[in-house]
């Protein structure tokens, strides 16, 4: 089961494991994205509505599952889905931060508990996507980052709490990844920005600027969201899977500058490197 499967990571999630064999269900928000997947696909791909901020449709998809496994337990769930709000912390609206551990976290807890009885039943295995975020917090994406450090808390309490049956929980941290999320959180930001008054433009508009071509730069070095794939199926599939996958092109430098760097240090080059140095 994959929350989030229309686009990017979890569309080719859903497809690699396809190739392998496995039967997927294909978590969708709506019905023309669960038919563009059917067609994509082999019959073994299951599209499936969920919106995982909807309780309803949260025990909707996990008895359609339920059902369509008559009587067998689930094997793996991916809680691939995810949004990104991003802007000053000063200005953002409670609101939309809600939202985003709505969407990143209470949902992720909700498909969770949703599925585990299942997973139980096959000593299945839990993939969580995190993110570098999910380790190192930059500025101007702070929702984001909270969203994935409380996701990442979440995951290591889940597989020690599930370890009796046998449930693995594996976090995935892809670096930057070239999927859909980069233009749907540039329209999120724009209209975040809109909202605000115009003294966050005069405090902050020459940071937002200067972190907008970064986001251009960095996007242009995003890996493949195959590679992502790839990861996901080898914690599914390996006879011991990692607890963390750090994926991508200098993911792992960074995995390590944020454990090992004081933070000061961490800060200046961050900010060094977002173009925010000295302001
Ligand atoms: N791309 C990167 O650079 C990157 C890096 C690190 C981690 N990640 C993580 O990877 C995951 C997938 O992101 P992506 O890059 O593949 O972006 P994406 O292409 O935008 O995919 C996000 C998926 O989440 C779904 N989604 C959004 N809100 C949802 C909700 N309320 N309920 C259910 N599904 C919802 C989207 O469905 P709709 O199409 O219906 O909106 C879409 O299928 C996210 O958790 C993200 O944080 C991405």
């Amino acid at each position: 089961m994959i929350t989030g499967a229309s686009t990017g990571i979890g569309l080719r999630c859903a497809l690699r494991l396809d190739t392998l064999g496995f039967r997927v269900f294909a978590g969708v928000r709506n019905d023309g994205d669960g038919e563009k997947l059917t067609k994509a696909s082999s019959d073994r791909i299951h599209p499936i509505k969920i919106d995982v901020t909807e309780p309803e449709q949260i025990a909707s998809a996990a008895e359609q599952v339920r059902s369509a496994l008559g009587g067998e337990g689930l094997y793996g769930l991916v809680n691939n889905a995810g949004i990104v709000i991003s802007g000053p912390l000063e200005f953002l609206r409670l609101e939309d931060i809600r939202r985003q551990f709505e969407v990143n976290v209470i949902g992720q807890i909700g498909v969770t508990q949703a599925f585990t009885g299942l997973l139980r039943r096959a000593r299945g295995r839990i993939v969580n996507i995190s993110s570098i975020s999910g380790v190192l917090a930059t500025p101007f994406l702070g929702p984001y980052c909270a969203s994935k450090f409380a996701f990442e808390a979440l995951s290591d309490s889940m597989r020690m709490e599930l370890k009796p049956w046998g449930i693995s929980v594996s976090l995935i941290q892809p670096g930057s990844v070239e999927t859909p999320i980069w233009d749907k959180s540039a329209e999120a930001a724009d209209r975040s920005v809109e909202a605000m008054p115009p003294e966050a433009e005069t405090l902050y508009g020459p940071a937002i600027e200067a972190v907008r071509e970064t986001v251009d730069k960095t996007r242009k070095t995003a890996c493949s969201p195959d590679l992502v794939a790839k990861a996901v199926a080898d914690a599914l599939t390996a006879d011991r899977p990692k607890t963390r996958y750090v994926v991508g092109p200098g993911t792992r430098g960074q995995a390590l500058f944020a454990r090992f760097a004081p933070d000061r240090l961490r800060d200046t080059l961050i900010m060094r490197e977002m173009g925010l140095h000295g302001r």
